[in-house]
């Protein structure tokens, strides 16, 4: 398990800080240090039970079995995330300043930082503290900008901290871990397409979007320069990556064409209308007496046109959702649309498919063939990009 350590100023966000550690637990060891000013706002127990770990808050603490500790919580942390950070302790951070546990521990670690700043908009807009947020992202720290709403003072604007889920994706994409993708651009569809028959109505499916939003979350966690193109499916938008919302297959087509040259990998993982009204309305359809039967036409088959254009070293990944024959059906898209690899989904099988979290896959090349177990979207994210990185290096090999 990656260690984590968490500081918390002290804000009246600290509150939101309990729900971060709670949810960092669920994956991580963590380690949580407060300023003094801090434990005004949330007692030091609060933290204790939900990481099991005292909370560190006095350097000179006498309560300890030997250990320098700020030195060796520092060496200990893969990751050191502030949050909340306040004016005060960001001030700190940026002049080297260490006078308390969470000051020294800060300077004495190496890891990778994540600073989340919360505070009043005129404090945060003060160009002392843009200056010195400036200064710490130059030294390389990552910021999580605040988002603006009313503020617990009643001043609305900039300085509310992000929600705990932004800051946890924020740090997944900056652990330190092996980043086979860094340097690279990749390219993700997903959810549904949206067909419209009149200014009210469409036609559409049941993906959820959370197969592809998995795809294009693990790929930025590899370090991939990610732009995702997503059907309305209502998900939030991931955290690092560029995300261009579509409606129909036509506007897919669109936003992924301009892009495709650029990309070293494309993964359509979207559910694509094959069809869509041959004629919409631009009247609100009235309904009538008789059933009513309404002409379809061919979309364009975005996987195939990326096939047909792929280039060098381009890697190209299509998804099927059978609900039978789903190995010859998908072998059979494999060719027809040129792709590197298709993942196969059986609709029929238990935890595979919409709307679960769950997905049970095979990945089919063009000379193998890998039959997985059932696991979580983002496990199988994983699988798909450890093949994807294998292709790749295969294709660089082979192109030297
Ligand atoms: N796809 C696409 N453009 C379309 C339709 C699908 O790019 N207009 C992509 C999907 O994103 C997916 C793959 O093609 O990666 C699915 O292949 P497809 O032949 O469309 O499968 P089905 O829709 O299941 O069609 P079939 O009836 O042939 O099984």
């Amino acid at each position: 398990m990656k260690h984590i350590v968490v500081g918390v100023s002290g804000g009246i966000a600290a509150f939101k800080a309990c729900q971060l550690v709670s949810d960092l637990t669920k994956k991580y060891e963590v380690q949580v240090i407060m300023t003094e000013n801090a434990t005004n706002f949330v007692h030091p127990l609060t933290f204790e039970t939900l990481t099991g770990r005292k909370c560190l808050i006095d350097t000179f603490d006498r309560n300890f079995t030997y250990e320098v500790e700020h030195i060796s919580t520092a060496k200990w942390a893969d990751l050191f995330v502030v949050a909340p950070a306040t004016a005060n302790v960001i001030a700190k951070f940026a002049s080297g300043i260490c006078d308390d546990m969470l000051t020294t521990t800060f300077l004495a670690c190496k890891a990778p930082k994540v600073i989340v700043p919360a505070m009043n908009t005129n404090m945060y807009d003060n160009p002392i503290t843009q200056q010195n947020i400036q200064r710490l992202a130059e030294f390389g720290m990552h910021m999580v900008e605040p988002v603006s709403g009313l503020l617990a003072c009643g001043d609305t604007g900039r300085g509310k901290m992000a929600e705990p889920a932004v800051i946890e994706e924020a740090i997944e994409m900056l652990l330190p871990v092996d980043k086979p993708l860094a340097g690279r651009r990749a390219l993700v569809t997903a959810g549904p397409t949206m067909e419209a028959m009149d200014p009210v109505r469409y036609i559409t499916n049941h993906s959820s979007g959370k197969m592809g939003y998995a795809v294009a979350r693990v790929a930025r966690n590899l370090g991939a320069e990610v732009t995702l193109i997503s059907g309305q499916c209502g998900l939030a938008e991931p955290y690092g990556m560029k995300t261009i919302q579509v409606k129909s297959a036509q506007d897919m087509y669109e936003a992924v064409t301009v892009r495709a040259e650029d990309s070293d990998y494309i993964v359509m993982a979207a559910a694509v209308a094959d069809y869509t009204p041959a004629d919409v309305s631009d009247e609100k359809m009235k309904k009538k007496d008789d059933d009513l039967s309404i002409q379809l036409k061919r979309t364009k088959d975005i996987l195939k046109s990326l096939g047909e254009r792929k280039h060098g070293g381009q890697v190209l990944c299509g998804f099927a959702m059978e609900t039978q024959n789903l190995l010859e059906n998908a072998r059979k898209k494999l060719e027809a649309k040129n792709a590197d690899m298709i993942v196969a989904n059986n609709l029929k099988v238990e935890g595979a498919g919409f709307a679960h979290d769950t997905n049970v896959a095979t990945l089919i090349l063009q000379e193998e063939l890998v039959e997985l177990p059932l696991q979580s979207k983002e496990e199988l994210a994983g699988e798909i990009w450890k093949k994807l990185v294998e292709i790749a290096a295969k294709k660089e090999g082979t192109n030297r």
